[in-house]
Parts: C-alpha cells; sequence; structure tokens
C-alpha cells in the first residue's frame, strides 16, 4: 500500500481529483468506482471545478457506485443516487445513462445484486475505485464479521454505522438498516484503488489498518492484498500511525 500523507481535507481531495484527472486523462473511456460519504465531498468538488475548466472530459466515462440503502429510491435526499446526482453527476459532463447506483428498492435485490456485478464486468471492470472508511473499518457497507460475502449483496448495517450515518437523517430510527453494497471481492477487481480517510475520528482505524494485518474484522484489512492500493490520508487522520508500521 502506497501512503501519501497531507497536511488538510482539501488536500486530500486535490490531490485524489489529480489522479482521478490523470486516469482519466490517459484512458477517456475509463470506468470509475465511485463513493459516498463526507470523504469524498471534497473530491467532487475538485473535479466539477476542473470539468468547467475543461481539464477533465467525463462524456466517455462510466461509473460505478459501491451501495445503496435499502428502500430508498433517487429522488429521496438520503438516497446514494440523490449525493452522487447532486453532488457531481448533475454539474459535470458525464452521461447519466452510464452512471450507475446499486437500485435498493429493486423487487428483487438478489437479482439486483448479481446483476450490478455482471454490468461491471460487461464495461470491462473497474480501472479506479475511489473509497472511503468507516471508523469501524468498513468498506461500502462491508461491515466487520467473523465472513465477508466477496460479491455485490444485500447487507445488514451495524448499529455503530446506523449511528454514524444517522447524521444525515431526521433521526436515527430513520436510517434504513439494509443496503446493497459491492463486496470486497467486487472491490478488489478494480485495476487500481484509491482510498481515502481525513480526520480525528478516522486516527484510529488508519493505525489499525497499518498494523498491515489481514482480518474480516476489519474489511479495510483486505485492501492489504491488491497490488495497487494508493491511501491519502490527511495530518489528523495519520495522527496515530505507530513509527514501526509495517504497511
Ligand atoms: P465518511 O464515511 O466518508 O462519511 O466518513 C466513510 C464510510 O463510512 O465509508
Amino acid at each position: 500500500m502506497k501512503i501519501i500523507e497531507v497536511e488538510s481535507y482539501e488536500d486530500m481531495s486535490r490531490k485524489a481529483a489529480d489522479i482521478i484527472k490523470g486516469v482519466v486523462c490517459s484512458k477517456p473511456n475509463a470506468v470509475l468506482g465511485l463513493a459516498t460519504g463526507s470523504t469524498p465531498e471534497g473530491v467532487y468538488r475538485c473535479l466539477i471545478e476542473d470539468n468547467k475548466k475543461g481539464l477533465i472530459d467525463f462524456s466517455k466515462v462510466t461509473s460505478f457506485n459501491l451501495d445503496e440503502y435499502e428502500g430508498l429510491d433517487g429522488s429521496n435526499p438520503n438516497s446514494y443516487r440523490y449525493y452522487m446526482d447532486n453532488k457531481l453527476f448533475n454539474h459535470i459532463n458525464i452521461h447519466k445513462e452510464r452512471t450507475f447506483v446499486p437500485d435498493g428498492m429493486a423487487e428483487d435485490l438478489e437479482k439486483e445484486c448479481k446483476a450490478y456485478d455482471e454490468k461491471i464486468s460487461l464495461a470491462g471492470g473497474i480501472d479506479l475505485q475511489i473509497l472511503g472508511i468507516g471508523s469501524n473499518g468498513h468498506i461500502g457497507f462491508n461491515e466487520p464479521a467473523d465472513m465477508l460475502i466477496p460479491s455485490t449483496h444485500v447487507t445488514e448495517l451495524t448499529e455503530e454505522t446506523i449511528k454514524a450515518n444517522s447524521r444525515f437523517f431526521p433521526s436515527l430510527d430513520q436510517v434504513p438498516r439494509r443496503a446493497v453494497t459491492m463486496g470486497m471481492g467486487s472491490i478488489l477487481k478494480a485495476r487500481r484503488i484509491l482510498l481515502l480517510a481525513s480526520g480525528k475520528n478516522k486516527a484510529d482505524v488508519i493505525d489499525r489498518l497499518l498494523q498491515g494485518d489481514i482480518s474480516t474484522s476489519l474489511p479495510a484489512s483486505m485492501l492489504h492484498m491488491h497490488r495497487d492500493v494508493t491511501l491519502i490520508v490527511d495530518k489528523e487522520a495519520a495522527s496515530k500511525i505507530s513509527n514501526d508500521c509495517c504497511a
């Protein structure tokens, strides 16, 4: 895992946007794996800025998002489809029909999951996957557990994640309890992975991750098995990394 330590959230966002720009410039029809949450918001702002300046062209790009809540449709401000439309897609020249977010409203969610992995394969696989990390070590909605499901699947959210995400909802009991998420296997198939972490509340999990052990109790640790992962971490999130970490 390559580690880039930067000063601030803004620096992390700019650095990540530049890497994405590099990928899309060298492969205009790149397939991007995208994430939601607070972490990538700054990256999306940078990409919008660059797109407006003509520095990046999304017209041939395809995107796949990591996850979506069960039961929320794209018009719900808490759905990840709504987030992506409003924080990125509506402001850049990407073709909406080439932006994919799992359908949390699908009648048959199992079928939706299978179809989602097939769509990724048909598109040629993901060239660059952007990831945030949960403070419990989750990636997408692959929560710490005794076993992880490698492919896209329906999952129960942990209490910790429900609590963490309740900041976006009017109340805790309105946070959906289940979601569709790409599995760690689907994520590890990406050719290149960019993991982003910012802020004090990520310092413990980044320290745990960089101890280097692989465990399903820390889903992000599976990223150690991938040969092209770059972690961009800001000063606060890097503040607990032990000097003798082996990553
Ligand atoms: P955050 O979430 O970017 O809102 O911190 C990250 C995650 O839960 O994967």
